[in-house]
């Protein structure tokens, strides 16, 4: 299959970890647009939110997307939770690779993401800020061509599953 895979899902679903595994089993080189905007920017993610504010990171992870899809190597692409906030973003992606939504339980959600103190989104109060994104987001991943319950499966197996269907 020639098409990117590209991982969405909210923060916590694992996309990073299950796309290493991806990468790895299919031999592709993986991108994270995160990594990739904080190499390309020298600063990170934090630091361009409080710097810069959410509205230039939205459109600094645009450009990063826009510039991944269009390589010519089938990629592995893994994306921060909220770039399907963007409509554009979502278009791109379903007319350039295999979609892929992971997706978890709200109690796996604050279990794995509470001794991460470093996303910027869920500074506070975590079960509450994670309740208020979920509704926020509740069809926000709905557009991937397939989706995989993350929350009693190892990312090794969650990547088998994925690696199954490319
Ligand atoms: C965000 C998710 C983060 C990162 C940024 C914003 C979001 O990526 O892009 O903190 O809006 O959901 P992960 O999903 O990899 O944590």
């Amino acid at each position: 299959m020639k098409l990117h895979i590209i991982l969405i899902g909210f923060m916590g679903t694992g996309k990073t970890t299950v796309g290493t595994i991806i990468a790895e089993t299919l031999s592709r080189q993986m991108v994270d647009t995160d990594q990739y905007l904080e190499e390309k920017r020298g600063k990170t993610i934090p630091d361009i939110f409080r710097d810069e504010g959410e509205a230039r990171f939205r459109d600094c992870e645009h450009n990063v997307l826009k510039e991944l899809i269009q390589s010519p190597k089938p990629l592995v692409i893994t994306t921060g939770g909220g770039i399907v906030l963007r409509k554009d973003n979502v278009k791109l992606m379903q007319n350039s690779g295999f979609v892929v939504a992971l997706t978890a339980s709200r109690n796996a959600l604050i279990e794995r993401l509470q001794h991460d103190a470093s996303r910027p989104l869920l500074q506070g109060d975590l079960a509450q800020r994670i309740d208020r994104l979920l509704t926020e987001r509740r069809n926000a991943y709905d557009f991937a061509h397939f989706k995989v319950d993350t929350t009693d499966k190892t990312p090794d197996e969650v990547a088998q599953i994925i690696v199954a269907q490319c």
